[in-house]
């Protein structure tokens, strides 16, 4: 039986950065939503939107929570990052009457295990790169140097999205080899590594929801993965995004539904592992048709922040559906404008970064764009400035903000977005400024404007590509 979304519902978001202010944001919109409650280490923009859990977030404390959201009467989790799904909690706070958005440990190991996720889609037929596990180091760095073809290696297990190394020679492969083997840079997460033949195409993340039984398949993202402009320097968690793709049509999306995100549920039910929750296909478009490079287990960050700017309807029910099982009765559309979200970042990133810089100008970039437009700044990395009190903000991470416009055409709100980033200050500010530059035809990024946040950029690529 469909047990109907509470209203009041009373939610507890886990996660404390861009992806989540975004969900807290459209979260607020919902007639329903009662109590919203976040981490209290959460970001300064979602500190602005939900009371913080007094209780710790912690699995060896999962009793405890439990109790808190009892007493509080908290109907919905909300899991936004991988880290927690890897831990359990969606299996230790479904309890009852209260259901949890976000796979089970089991099912999300899809994303924490690279190895298995490899398996699967070679069990499952599911189209993806060509490629070989390894545990042994001897065998992986036997196995690398005799590679002909460039290859790419990966930590099998969560590395913040830095644990891909995309190989011009056998030379780098067996260093990145070492370095996630030997050198444990990654941690844990590089004792076992995945090497796959490197493919070559444009890239999609599309994201859909899975309760269970019923896909519902939404807008595609396209991501940029790589810090510098044009597409050079290291991997990052994503410098920006944007929503809906031009080329990602829907007899595309139908194929990727039809070879992907239906057989990988399904193999996953075969292993009695039930999906429940956002199931997020990293593709490459290949001349051979979409292949896919990883799958995640949650809302894409930043991809969720256009997302969200563009989703129409009530994202509380339609989360509550889809960890209750009745997503055949969502209504979920999305509005036409495109949306582009531009991350301004702190220098160094994705190295060590500084913490502590004042934030200015985010109102000044919420106020750009004319009239069928509009300009969201999400926070990620932010933290509150206990010196200066509520509603200010200053630097804790290496991705600070998610500079998100909505605009009329792609075009419009990547300028958008790029015109409002440019507003935000603080030292060593930068973000890429090419964002859908490959989409929409533009060769080259455009010509350098004096300023500090454009030399920023140059400076970061530079160091990337050397
Ligand atoms: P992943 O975390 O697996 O999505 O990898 C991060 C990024 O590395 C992707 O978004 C791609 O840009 C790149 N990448 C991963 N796998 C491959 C592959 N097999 N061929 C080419 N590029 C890849
Ligand atoms: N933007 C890539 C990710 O969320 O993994």
């Amino acid at each position: 039986m469909t047990v109907p979304c509470p209203s009041p519902c009373n939610v507890l978001l886990l996660g404390t950065g861009g992806r989540e202010h975004a969900i807290a944001w459209k979260l607020r919109q919902s007639p329903r939503l009662g109590t919203l409650w976040v981490e209290p280490s959460a970001n300064a923009g979602l500190l602005a939107l939900g009371r913080p859990c007094p209780e710790p977030i912690s699995t060896r404390e999962a009793f405890r929570l439990n109790r808190w959201c009892d007493r509080e009467q908290i109907h919905l989790v909300v899991i936004g990052p991988e880290g927690p799904l890897a831990e359990g909690y969606a299996d230790l706070l479904a309890e009852g009457e209260r259901r949890v958005f976000g796979p089970s440990r089991e099912a999300s190991r899809l994303e924490w295990d690279k190895a298995f996720a490899k398996n699967l889609m070679r069990s499952a037929s599911v189209p993806t790169a060509e490629g070989k596990s390894f545990t042994s180091l001897d065998a992986a760095i036997a196995y690398a140097s005799v590679r002909e073809e460039p290859c790419v290696v990966k930590a099998s297990g969560l590395a913040a999205g830095k644990g891909v190394v995309v190989c011009e020679t056998k030379e780098q492969a067996v260093e990145a080899v070492r370095d996630a083997m030997e050198r444990k840079v990654f941690g844990d997460a590089g004792r076992t590594v995945v090497i796959e033949e490197r493919l070559e195409g444009p890239e999609l993340s599309v994201m859909a929801l899975v309760d269970g039984r019923t896909i519902w398949v939404l807008d595609p993202c396209q991501d940029h993965k790589r810090v510098g402009e044009g597409d050079v320097g290291p991997n990052t968690g994503g410098m920006g995004a944007f929503c809906p793709v031009p080329a990602a049509d829907d007899a595309l999306l139908r194929i990727v539904e039809r070879d992907v995100l239906v057989p990988i549920v399904d193999a996953l039910r075969r292993e009695e592992i039930e999906y429940r929750g956002v199931l997020y296909a990293g593709l490459m478009l290949t001349p051979g048709g979409p292949k896919v490079l990883e799958f995640n287990c949650r809302f894409g960050d930043p991809e969720t922040q256009p997302l969200m700017t563009r989703l129409q309807g009530d994202l509380l029910e339609i989360l509550w559906r889809t960890a209750s099982g009745s997503l055949d009765e969502a209504s979920i559309t999305f509005d036409p404008r495109a949306a582009v979200a531009t991350v301004v970042c702190a220098e160094g990133y994705p190295g060590a970064t500084k913490t502590g810089d004042r934030i200015e100008g985010i109102d000044a970039a919420e106020a750009c764009g004319g009239p069928g437009e509009q300009v969201v700044v999400f926070h990620a990395g932010t933290t509150t400035d206990p010196s200066a009190g509520p509603g200010t903000a200053v630097t804790r991470g290496g991705r600070v903000l998610t500079v998100t416009a909505l605009a009329g055409d792609l075009r419009r709100a990547r300028d958008l977005s790029r015109e409002a980033a440019s507003k935000i200050r603080f030292p060593g500010a930068f973000f890429r400024r090419d964002l859908a530059a490959k989409v929409l035809g533009e060769t080259a990024p455009p010509a350098a404007r004096p300023g500090s946040t454009r030399r920023r950029a140059e400076r970061v690529r530079a160091a990337g590509a050397g």
